[in-house]
């Protein structure tokens, strides 16, 4: 049985509440998980999110890229849980959002304070001459989509494996980790770093965690460590 009141209590008695998040925030607006059964890496290569065989060969990554990620963001919308964080944040009770996500789901919800770690769809980037160009103004019917000023193809905002995480957001939210004193981490398997080291800097820095996933496997229950299971809409909706 999940310790509502317990969260609650430590919800109620926090000053600088932070919310950590992953793919699993994002499967009740209809968008697929990375890993488990019913994750992308079982169906596509995940090669075509590496930066060197992406950039060997656009023109067979982008259209899964496309199909997977694009076409899926464009017919989600933000659910109740998105909305309940930008809600909070709104009303000062939560400081920031920092997710892995790639969605900007959050974003559209009304987040404001958001470190996208990984990166966004929302926009893409000119490999050749750093043009950025908004993806809604792309309609994707020619693939891989070409910069306007150049012509040579255009990247996903996100950040590829190999790459590294943009600096401002890798500084934001470990400047945020050093000051939070709860951390909500929500539909994340925690097991991609560096982005799995932030709940562990919250932690050496005494936070609380709160962890909201429906699988509670690898997840410890202690003093700190406070887990609820189950979907992000219905845990978020218990205590926010
Ligand atoms: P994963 O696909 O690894 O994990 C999704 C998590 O969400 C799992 O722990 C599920 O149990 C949980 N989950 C499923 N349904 C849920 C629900 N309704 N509510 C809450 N949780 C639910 O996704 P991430 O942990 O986000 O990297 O993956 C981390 C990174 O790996 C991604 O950002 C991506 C990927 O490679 C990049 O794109 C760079």
């Amino acid at each position: 049985m999940n310790d509502y009141n317990k969260a609650k209590e430590w919800i109620a008695g926090a000053k600088n509440i932070y919310a950590f998040t992953g793919a699993g925030i994002s499967v009740e607006s209809g968008i697929q998980p990375f890993r488990g059964k019913d994750g992308i890496y079982g169906k596509y290569d995940a090669r075509m999110l590496e930066i060197e065989y992406f950039l060997q060969h656009p023109n067979e990554c982008w259209p899964v890229i496309y199909d997977v990620f694009y076409r899926q963001i464009k017919a989600a919308k933000p659910n109740v849980a998105h909305i309940k964080l930008a809600e909070s944040e709104a009303a000062g009770k939560i400081q920031g959002v920092i997710t892995q996500n790639i969605d900007g789901l959050h974003a559209r919800a009304g987040t404001r304070n958001l470190v996208e770690f990984h990166g966004t769809c929302s926009t893409m980037v000119c490999m050749q001459c750093g043009n950025i160009v908004n993806s809604d103004d792309s309609d994707f019917k020619k693939l891989p989509p070409v910069c306007s000023h150049c012509q040579s193809v255009l990247k996903p905002n996100f950040v590829f494996f190999g790459e590294s995480i943009p600096h401002s957001a890798y500084d934001t939210a470990m400047r945020w980790m050093q000051k939070c004193d709860l951390l909500m981490v929500i539909g994340t398997s925690g097991i991609v770093f560096p982005a799995a080291s932030i709940p562990q800097v919250a932690t050496m820095h005494g936070a609380k965690i709160i962890i909201i996933n429906p699988d509670e496997s690898g997840h410890q229950q202690n003093q700190h460590n406070l887990f609820l299971k189950g979907g992000a809409v219905e845990v978020i909706n218990e205590i926010l």
